[in-house]
This record gives structure tokens, sequence and C-alpha cells, in this order.
């Protein structure tokens, strides 16, 4: 293993965010009007750098905008936090990927992705971010760029003995060679659901426990306010899943919050800590991440974070 120059490197999407809030949704032919449109910085790629270097991470990312006005807004909002953009393509001719999203009275979100400049990433940008990718201690993945490049990426992580976390979001099929690579597999209870198939249990345990014994190394089953699901098939005895609780928050918006929880998840990691102890200040990240509209803006930095569960 070589010097390790980042703690997360994210190679992933990078959108803008468009947001309105409604009251509901509108049904198939049916018009609802909403808020003002706000425009946010967000991607699950870029969310994770931003979520990660905030709380503290030496972090890089591999991605691609779009020659235009938000490629520009959110090449500022990443450096900014003081994410490494050296393999931050900018792309002639393609728009920036863009997220229509809608947040209800509850904080929920729901999300349409326009991938944009993230469909063009490839094996190329991936060979070109070779040193970069190699020098991660975690090398973190969603599926809102093109499986190639994921794949040729996850190849150059574990050949220089770096750690791959994925979050297969939005669900996808993926090849058994990246699955065995995860070292947490992360995934909520829909995207548990569809890797299991027809069957899965409903049980986040035997939803955990099920996926670990599936390929990845380990598994995290993110449950938002109910906390999370570690099952890690790599340590002594740990055939258990464990259950890790969130601090209670009142949600405003929940738009990546799963994204603070990985790039938190992946930190931890990359500083030596067991699973469920990385779990546990994910959940903290979350948690603190729900309390404020949009993505990038919601993400905590250390002292933003509101302290353990009682009893944990
Ligand atoms: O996970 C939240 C993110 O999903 C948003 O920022 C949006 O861009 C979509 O990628």
């Amino acid at each position: 293993m070589g010097t390790r120059d980042w703690d997360v490197v994210v190679v992933g999407s990078v959108n803008a965010d468009l947001v309105v809030g409604v009251d509901r949704r509108p049904a198939p032919g049916e018009t609802v009007l909403g808020s003002d449109l706000a425009t946010h910085p967000g991607g699950k790629g870029a969310n994770q750098a931003v979520a990660a270097a905030r709380l503290g991470a030496r972090a890089g990312l591999v991605g691609r905008v779009g020659d235009d006005g938000h490629g520009e807004l959110l090449r500022r909002a990443l450096a900014a936090d003081g994410v490494d953009l050296a393999h931050l393509v900018t792309t002639p001719g393609a728009p920036t990927g863009v997220a229509l999203i809608t947040v209800g009275p509850d904080g929920d979100n729901s999300i349409i992705v326009s991938p944009g400049a993230n469909a063009r990433l490839g094996p190329d940008d991936v060979a070109a971010a070779r040193a970069m990718i190699a020098g991660a201690s975690v090398v973190s993945f969603q599926l809102e760029v093109p499986l190639p490049a994921v794949e040729a990426a996850a190849r150059v992580a574990a050949g220089a003995g770096g750690r791959i976390v994925l979050n297969l979001s939005p669900p996808a099929p993926v090849p058994d060679e990246l699955l065995a690579r995860c070292d947490p597999l992360v995934v909520n209870e829909h995207e548990a659901a569809y890797l299991l198939g027809e069957g899965a249990p409903r049980d986040p345990r035997a939803m955990a426990a099920e996926l670990a014994g599936s390929g990845p190394r380990s598994v995290v089953v993110t449950l938002g306010a109910d906390g999370a699901v570690v099952a890690d098939g790599t340590a002594p005895g740990a055939a258990a899943p464990i259950r890790i609780a969130s601090p209670e928050a009142e949600a405003v918006d929940t738009t990546g919050a799963g994204d603070a929880f990985t790039a938190a998840l992946c930190l931890r990691l990359a500083r030596g800590d067991a699973l469920p102890d990385a779990a546990r200040y994910a959940a903290r990240a979350g948690a603190a991440a729900v309390r404020r509209a949009g993505a990038q803006s919601s993400f905590p930095t250390p002292d933003d974070l509101p302290p353990p569960p009682a009893g944990l």
C-alpha cells in the first residue's frame, strides 16, 4: 500500500438541484402549485465529496460537469469546501446534470435526475485520475454515473489496496465482481429489497444478513430516522447484524442526508474506525443534514454534529 494523499475520493455525479416545495405531489395529468424555485449544488457524488471535506477529510472528486452556468456554480461550491477538483472535467457541448426535486411538508423528497455530462464519465476519465484513485484510503461510488466508469475505478482502487464503498443509488444491477469488492455496500430499504428480489425479508436485520451473505464484504442498510443496520462479514463472530440508532432531528429537508451519512462513514473508515463505530458517527451526520434545506447547504461541520443518542 502506497502513501494515501486523500482520505476519501468520490467517483460520481455532479448535479444542479432544482427544488420546489409542495404540499402534495401531483397525480398523473394533474397540476399543483409549489414554492419559489431554489437552485442548490447537488449530485450524489459531489454531495459526498463536500460532506466528507466539511467533516475534515482530504477529499477528491472524479466527475464531469457541462460547459454552462450550472457547471460553474457546482465547481465553485466544491472548491469552497476544499474538494480536490483536478479530475472534475468540463465537457463541451453537454449540459451539467440536473435533479428535479420536490420536497413535501415532512421534508421527504422525490427526485428525477437528468444525467447530462455525468453520463459521459468513462474509463478514460478513470485512467486519467488513476493516481488520485489509487492514492485514496476509501473510494466511494454511487450509480448516477455509467457503470463502466465505476467498475474501472473500483479495479484501480482494489489494486492499490483502497477500501471500496458503494451506495447502490439509484438501484441498478451490478456485476458480482464489483459487489464482492464493497466494504461496505450501503443501501436503504428500497435498494436492499431491489437487490434481494422477490421474497426479500422485510426486517432490516434479516435484509442486512441476507445481503452480507450474497457477496459484499460488509453491508449497511440505512433506515433514515431509525438509524441503520450493519452486517460486517469480515469481523470475528460478526454474523449477527448490529442495529445503530440515530439522534433525533426535526426534518426540514431530507435531500442529501444519505450522502452525508455515507461520506461520514467513508471518512471514519479512512481514519481506521471499525464499521459499527463509523456507522454511529455517520448516523449523527445524517441526522444533522435533515435539519436544513438543500443537500450541500445542510451538511455539518464536526461542531454541528448532534451528540450520539443516549445510551450508545
Ligand atoms: O442524494 C441527493 C441527491 O440526489 C441530490 O442532490 C440530487 O442531485 C440527486 O443526485
